[in-house]
């Protein structure tokens, strides 16, 4: 079955042909990442009027790429949120419009389960770690989901303010550095000594497992006022951030292994693009299985909409024409 996806909940527009839920034929993303950068963030009105300009080019693209006709396509699927309510309506839009003229089937996927499939949808499904606890670490979310299969889990954790990739863009903005300013900080923190400042995630009461970043960005905020940073100071300061948002990541994960008996992690989200926290949870965790995102599926993608929405097919059909779009998960 040839599946085309679409993706456009925050500031990518991409589409992608894949096959049986695994063989990818093309995964093609148009960031916007020139776009926001001024901004040190995504600006929604402005990410909406490029996805408007760019989304029929992108989906030609796909298909060139995949060197197979519209025609083709079994089934189409796309992100049905959580993101921007605007993108979101231009990829379900275009979605169904294909789907409308090409009398073909269409599935609404989760842009979080998708994260998390992406790690795991080159495997053979009898090599599939469920149950597992997915770990979710992106720009729009932090969370932890204890899962049965692609689509069926029960959350476990979620951030209560700013998510960790939220946190490494806007601390990298208040050290002048430009968006997305994880890869930044990532690469700042080489050069820096992780010990150098005593910064903490928060903690949540009532519930420990659940995360806090913005007490950590205002801190870094505090450690930078009043004096010109030095780029030691830069270097200093974005590895003993990373190094905090990872610690409080890594402690709460061990936790939820035990909570939930279970010693496989699947990972999802554009922070585990981070090389860093990847060998620091195989030298502090070794005994959890980690299945990471391949790189070009840890970004928002197409392909990973595409893979998992073939699943959704198979088991419960076609969504309707007045599938909605929805903001928060
Ligand atoms: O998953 P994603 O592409 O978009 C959402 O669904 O949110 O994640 C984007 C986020 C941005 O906040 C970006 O700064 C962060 O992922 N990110 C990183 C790295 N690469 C991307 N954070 C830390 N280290 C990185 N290397
Ligand atoms: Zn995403």
């Amino acid at each position: 079955m040839l599946v085309l996806g679409i993706e456009s909940t925050c500031d990518e527009t991409a589409c992608a042909v894949v096959r049986d839920g695994h063989t990818i034929l093309s995964n093609v993303i148009s960031s916007q990442i020139d776009l926001h950068a001024a901004f040190g963030g995504v600006v929604p009105e402005l990410a909406c009027r490029r996805h408007i300009d760019v989304i029929i080019p992108v989906i030609h693209q796909a298909l060139q790429e995949a060197k197979v006709p519209l025609s083709a396509i079994d089934l189409f699927a796309v992100s049905q949120g959580p993101g921007l309510i605007g993108a979101l309506l231009i990829g379900i839009n275009a979605t169904k419009a294909l789907s409308l003229a090409l009398k073909k089937p269409f599935v609404g996927v989760n842009h979080i389960e998708a994260h998390l499939y992406a790690s795991i949808m080159s495997l053979a499904s009898n090599e599939m770690p469920f149950p597992c606890l997915g770990v979710v670490l992106s720009g729009g979310h932090t969370s932890f989901l204890y899962m049965q299969s692609p689509s069926e889990y029960q959350e476990v954790a979620h951030t209560v303010d700013d998510a960790i990739g939220e946190a490494f863009d806007k601390v990298a903005k208040i050290l002048g550095l430009s968006y997305p300013g994880g890869p930044l900080i990532e690469a700042l923190a080489k050069n820096g000594d992780p010990t150098a400042y005593k910064f903490k995630a928060g903690r949540v009461k009532e519930n420990p497992l659940y995360f806090s970043f913005s007490g950590l960005k205002t801190a870094v905020l505090y450690a930078t006022q009043n004096r010109a940073l030095t780029e030691l100071d830069k270097f200093n300061l974005s590895a003993a951030f990373q190094e905090a948002a990872f610690d409080d990541v890594i402690q709460k994960i061990l936790i939820a292994s035990k909570q939930f008996h279970c010693d496989r992690i699947v990972f999802g989200g554009g922070v585990t693009n981070n090389q860093y926290l990847r060998q620091k949870i195989q030298r502090e965790t070794p005994k959890l299985h980690c299945f990471w995102p391949p790189s070009g599926l840890s970004l928002d993608n197409a392909a990973m909409i595409a893979g998992l929405g073939y699943h959704h097919y198979l088991s419960r059909g076609s969504d309707s024409i007045t599938l909605e779009a929805f903001t928060q998960l």
